[in-house]
């Protein structure tokens, strides 16, 4: 019988669902509102269940499906446990967790089932891997379950990254009828090599990948990613750097690019986000009013905050370009006897030990020397008001003219002085805000030592290194990450491997300005759309083409640059990045995830789009036309000069054709270091 692929279900399948980690969780829950205007409660997520975050993200409820309904029944007589309802965020999408603790009893089971039908080695202390099976295996059963019961609609499984790829092999291999289409945020390869010290895109196309996978101990991880990528009916990737990536050391060409967006909320009032920056900074100004105590001998006023945050990458983020540009900014600063200072954060999660005495205590002091400011100011305006009040006209007679001298008593001034001595202090304010496991070998306090940035009273780059993600019931900077970087003036991400880089891309939606390179797929997405990113806010530092010394020099002036700009400047260019959302609102960019689902569901059920006139006309709806309506909306304005492409389609590129295009189609592929020696084929034939 053959299935409704008009009203197709869709399960869409990550470890970072209700699970967040890193930035596939920013993918997934930011594509939800458009995903579920789309299909609405055809929708349904399938992650892993952690019972640490699962009561705060998920609620629990029946499946209205009774297909899904009886097909979870079925698994939990054989013992699975599974949480199924509504995630709680914008879209409140269905969810379906299942809980990869329950079915461990089963893993060396799957593990030989996996290498019996795949050739898939497993060794036994790989806790992520174990986890990708047991997961993998429960969403094949599941989904295999799910469509011998539902018969009339095709069902489309989409899976994202290699941890939640496994069932894609199996799928196929069961013959199990769905479409599958899996998209890679990166390559395990690529990740590894890059943060080693191999010079990653001049050899893209000349690694021996098994060899180089068996080398760092994740051949069996690399097996699981190739497998889920050659057995999808879709393969599809973040950005065009990473499609590249991927043809080489996966060895299949993506059907197409999917670039990550995010869902941008415009306010009301036009300026509602400038007034979010200044709120936000003044939280900063808080924190670092305490952190620098005893040495807060600079003037807010004059104080840009630059930051760099995410996972702890130290090389692939580019954090060590970013210290070593931060010690030549400081130089120049020094040089020039600039009132400017800069203060750095560095917001990257580290093995740590709580907080340092040192910063709870910084906050501390501050906060009593306020309160007790707080409650002088009140006495004293006690006083005002009493000497005034009884004033007649008459200063000889009952009442005086209040009296500056006497306003402060001698009992307030001791006990301002008492706050006062609190603020000394015989150390320099510290660079980290937390005790950390392993301070000696850290790389980024290495790095930090060897430029010698110390936060001395004569240096004018600071530096704060926060070894957490934040949030804002934290004791010393109390702010969600959102807030953080509304607060701040100027995002530094200069990746040397970013597939997308989520991070400069929230700078934006937020007006806020942001640094980053054209080796990561945000960057070069920039680059692609706009005529000259610098003059909107979005600079983007060259690591392709030139030496690391040049790119280094590059990040400096552009910071050195960015310090040089008047408070007006700033708000202006504030301005203009802003006005680039629209360019990665999921509302524009999504149709690329529709496109793939298309071309999965043409794939796996040809017959039921063989061509009549009506059929043609149905297809333009999901490819053409009426899908386009408000890109580059009006509210775009016409400052920022867009290069030539106009439509989402052009964007992505996600075509049949794209298997028949050559690798020199890759967007920017021309400057990426190596690439003219590039022969488009392959030392094997391709799956
Ligand atoms: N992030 C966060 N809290 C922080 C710092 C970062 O939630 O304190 C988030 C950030 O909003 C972004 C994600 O972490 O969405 C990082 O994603 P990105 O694509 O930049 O890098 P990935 O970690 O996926 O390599
Ligand atoms: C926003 C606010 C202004 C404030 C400015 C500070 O634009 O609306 O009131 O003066 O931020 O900008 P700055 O770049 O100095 O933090
Ligand atoms: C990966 C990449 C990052 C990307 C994210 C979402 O974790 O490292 O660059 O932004 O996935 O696609």
């Amino acid at each position: 019988m053959s299935r409704d692929v008009r009203n197709a279900l869709l399960f869409e399948c990550a470890w970072e669902v209700a699970n967040k980690v890193g930035g596939i969780y920013t993918v997934i829950k930011t594509k939800v509102p458009v995903t579920v205007s789309e299909y609405g409660d055809r929708y349904c997520l399938i992650g892993p269940l952690s019972y640490k975050t699962a009561p705060m993200e998920v609620e629990a409820e029946e499946p209205s499906d009774p297909h899904i309904a009886s097909t979870l029944e079925a698994m939990r007589a054989q013992g699975v446990k599974a949480l199924y309802g509504r995630w709680l965020i914008e879209g409140a999408p269905h969810v379906l967790l299942f809980d990869t603790g329950s079915m461990y009893s089963r893993l060396d089971e799957w593990k030989g089932d996996l290498w019996n039908l795949a050739g898939i080695p497993s060794p036994p202390n790989d806790h992520e891997t174990n986890e990708t099976i047991v997961f993998g295996y429960l969403v094949a059963w599941f989904l295999g379950e799910y469509v011998a019961r539902q018969l009339t609609t095709a069902v489309v499984a989409h899976f994202h990254e290699w941890q939640a790829g496994l069932a894609i092999p199996l799928c196929r291999k069961r013959h199990i009828d769905v479409t599958t289409v899996f998209t890679t945020h990166a390559t395990l390869l690529g990740r590894y090599l890059c943060a080693g010290s191999v010079d990653f895109y001049n050899n893209l196309q000349y690694f021996d990948v098994d060899h180089e996978a068996g080398k760092r101990g994740i051949y069996h991880r690399y097996c699981i990613e190739r497998s889920a990528t050659h057995c999808a009916d879709v393969f599809t990737t973040v950005s065009h750097i990473t499609a590249y990536e991927a043809e080489h050391l996966l060895k299949r060409k993506p059907d197409g690019v999917v670039p990550n967006g995010l869902n941008v909320v415009k306010f009301q009032a036009m300026h509602e986000f400038q007034n979010r920056h200044a709120t936000s900074k003044a939280k900063i100004d808080e924190f670092v009013r305490g952190h620098f105590y005893g040495h807060y001998d600079f003037d807010l006023d004059n104080t840009l905050y630059m930051f760099t945050a995410g996972r702890y990458e130290y090389r692939n983020k580019g954090v060590d370009m970013f210290i070593e540009s931060l010690a030549r900014l400081n130089y120049r600063l020094q040089k020039a006897n600039s009132a400017v200072t800069v203060v750095a954060f560095i917001i990257m999660p580290a093995a740590t030990h709580s907080y340092t005495i040192e910063a709870l205590k910084g906050q501390a002091v501050t906060k009593q020397l306020r309160d007790t400011v707080t409650e002088i100011q009140n006495r004293i305006g006690a006083r005002l008001f009493e000497s005034s009040a009884r004033f007649n006209g008459d200063s000889s007679a009952n009442g005086t003219l209040p009296n500056a001298d006497k306003l402060l008593s001698d009992e307030d001034l001791v006990l301002l002085k008492r706050r006062i001595f609190a603020l000394k202090r015989n150390s320099l304010p510290p660079i980290t805000t937390h005790n950390m496991a392993d301070d000696a070998n850290d790389p980024i306090l290495s790095q930090i030592r060897r430029v010698r940035l110390f936060n001395d009273a004569s240096d004018r780059v600071k530096i704060v290194f926060h070894p957490d993600f934040l949030n804002s019931s934290n004791p010393i900077l109390g702010l969600d990450y959102e807030e953080f970087v509304r607060g701040t003036h100027l995002g530094v991400f200069p990746s040397y491997y970013e597939p997308w880089g989520y991070t400069p891309a929230e700078c934006t939606v937020m007006g806020i300005p942001s640094i980053t390179t054209n080796l990561s797929g945000f960057g070069c997405f920039m680059a692609d759309l706009i005529e000259r990113p610098q003059d909107e806010g979005c600079y983007i530092v060259d690591r392709r083409s030139q030496s690391v010394e040049d790119a280094v020099q590059q990040l400096a002036d552009y910071m050195h640059a960015f310090t040089q700009k008047s408070r007006r400047q700033r708000i202006n260019q504030r301005n203009r990045v802003e006005r680039l959302s629209p360019l990665l609102d999921w509302k524009n960019l999504g149709i690329e995830y529709s496109k793939s689902r298309q071309l999965a569901l043409r794939r796996a059920y040809p017959d039921a789009f063989q061509t009549n006139g009506d059929d043609e006309d149905a297809d333009e709806d999901y490819f053409g036309a009426s899908e386009r309506q408000g890109w580059m909306a009006p509210s775009v304005p016409a400052s920022p000069r867009f290069k030539g492409i106009a439509t989402p389609g052009d964007m992505g590129t996600l075509t049949e054709e794209m298997q028949a295009l050559q690798t020199s189609d890759y967007r920017g592929y021309n400057q990426w270091p190596g690439a003219s020696e590039e022969e488009d084929s392959y030392p094997f034939p391709l799956v």
